[in-house]
């Protein structure tokens, strides 16, 4: 297990040493019958291969393309929250987000509008019916074996869930070749270039299921905790909407209550706020990796040999709290990421993305997905919450998962 940012770094470093595959662990191997060999398990030139393409839609270009797309569907989040919360009273409200960030996720990479959350909210359903399977896998050790887990009834609900996400992502790549050939496609999205590099449908569709399961579940979470964080950090909250609310009164900066592409790079205090989300509670708080070759580190102030082979877990939940690099780590405090506080830092003292050629290529497409739906709820309410973090506990899921979903009451802004 790795706590320190200079082993992190060793591991994590560029290609030198090729420590970027995902072991044959279990951790990783009961996601296999769901992810197959898409993307996030490959590994090898395949994953060299398949990478390269599916980048190509996270380049700059594309990246300006999608501000009017999450702009459409932050309003559309705007307007759900604004009726769910008409009645003055408290709600839960991680299905709305999570459908959201499922609709968003879903139009970038195959080009469907699904109609915001309410449309993203079976996929995220589904999506949630196979966390808890897969968890059932991993913390009973007699299910492990694929022998009896054939015969286990979470092996039941696992298949039926896998097959509606399957279906789902079947017919939004139907659907995209339908407008392929009606030429109606409005912008060149990942289906387009998997199709083109000659990829067969399954093999899409695997891919699909990653990016449309990490795409939306990393993002959605750190949405759901930010907003707890806002609410039981007012002041904060108005540091936010104070930068928020000068940018969308600034008509270089926005118009027609929409962000443009520039604006989101101007939300600096937001994006601190995230970054420090991310750094209380990272949402992936720990991912492997197998040494193909063998190293030496430093453990525990001791050189010490790994010989190759060795499954090594990088864990950001314990870095991001080591007091080498943090003080007070259990505080929320967006200030740690001022430009002068981060050059002091370990470059690999925070890890929310994973570092090194395997790290995460959504980071900036999540970054802006979250920054401008951010900007549109604070913008337009007052957020609020009965609950507190320490209240309820959070689990070690596939990703932080808080036990029951947090409670808030959004009030409407007059603007
Ligand atoms: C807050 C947002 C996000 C966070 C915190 C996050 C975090 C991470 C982390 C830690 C990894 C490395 C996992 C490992 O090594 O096992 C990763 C990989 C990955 N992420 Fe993200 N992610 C986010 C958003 C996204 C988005 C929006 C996409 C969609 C395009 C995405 C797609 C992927 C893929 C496909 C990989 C596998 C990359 C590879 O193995 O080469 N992520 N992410």
């Amino acid at each position: 297990m790795v706590f320190s940012a200079e082993t992190a770094q060793s591991v994590l470093k560029s290609g030198d040493f090729g420590h970027i595959c995902k072991p044959n662990s279990i951790f990783y191997n009961v996601m296999r019958p769901f992810l197959g060999n898409s993307l996030l398990l490959h590994e090898g030139q395949l994953w060299r291969d398949r990478r390269k393409i599916i980048m190509r839609c996270m380049s700059f270009h594309h990246l300006r393309t999608y501000t009017s797309l999450l702009n459409k569907h932050s309003k559309r989040i705007v307007n759900d929250l604004g009726d769910l919360f008409a009645d003055g009273k408290s709600h839960r409200i991680n299905t709305n987000i999570s459908g959201l960030f499922v609709a968003i996720i879903t139009e970038i990479v195959t080009g469907s509008d699904i109609e915001g959350a309410k449309g993203g909210a079976e996929f995220h359903h589904n999506f949630q019916k196979w966390k808890t399977c897969i968890i059932k896998r991993l913390e009973k050790i007699w299910l492990h074996p694929d022998i009896l887990w054939k015969f286990s009834s979470h092996k039941i609900i696992h298949d039926q869930a896998v097959s509606n996400i399957s279906a789902f992502s079947r017919q939004k790549l139907m659907e995209h070749k339908q407008r392929r050939e009606e030429k109606s496609v409005k912008f060149r999205n990942t289906i387009d270039e998997l199709i083109d590099s000659g990829q067969s449908d399954e093999e899409i569709v695997r891919e699909l299921h990653t990016l449309l399961s990490g795409g939306h579940e990393m993002s959605a979470t750190t949405m759901h905790l930010f907003l707890l964080l806002m609410a039981t950090h007012q002041n904060y909250q108005d540091l936010c909407r104070k930068e928020i609310d000068a940018i969308f009164e600034d008509e270089e900066q926005s118009s027609n209550g929409s962000l443009k592409f520039e604006a989101i790079n101007r939300l600096k205090y937001l994006e601190m706020c995230l970054m420090e989300t991310m750094r209380l509670l990272p949402p992936v708080f720990a991912f492997m990796r197998q040494l193909k070759t063998g190293m030496d580190i430093e453990y525990e102030g001791k050189e010490i040999h790994v010989p190759p082979g060795t499954q090594v877990a990088i864990v950001p939940w314990a870095i991001h709290r080591n007091e080498n690099y943090w003080s007070n780590p259990e505080t929320f405090d967006p200030d740690r990421f001022l430009p002068e506080e981060c050059a002091k830092r370990h470059s690999h003292a925070y890890l929310p993305f994973s570092a090194g050629p395997r790290n995460c290529f959504g980071m900036k497409l999540g970054m802006n997905e979250m920054k401008v739906v951010a900007a549109h709820v604070l913008r337009n309410f007052r957020v609020e919450s009965t609950d507190r973090l320490e209240d309820i506990p959070l689990l070690p899921t596939v990703t932080v998962t808080p036990e029951r979903d947090y409670n808030f009451v959004m009030r409407k802004r007059a603007l």
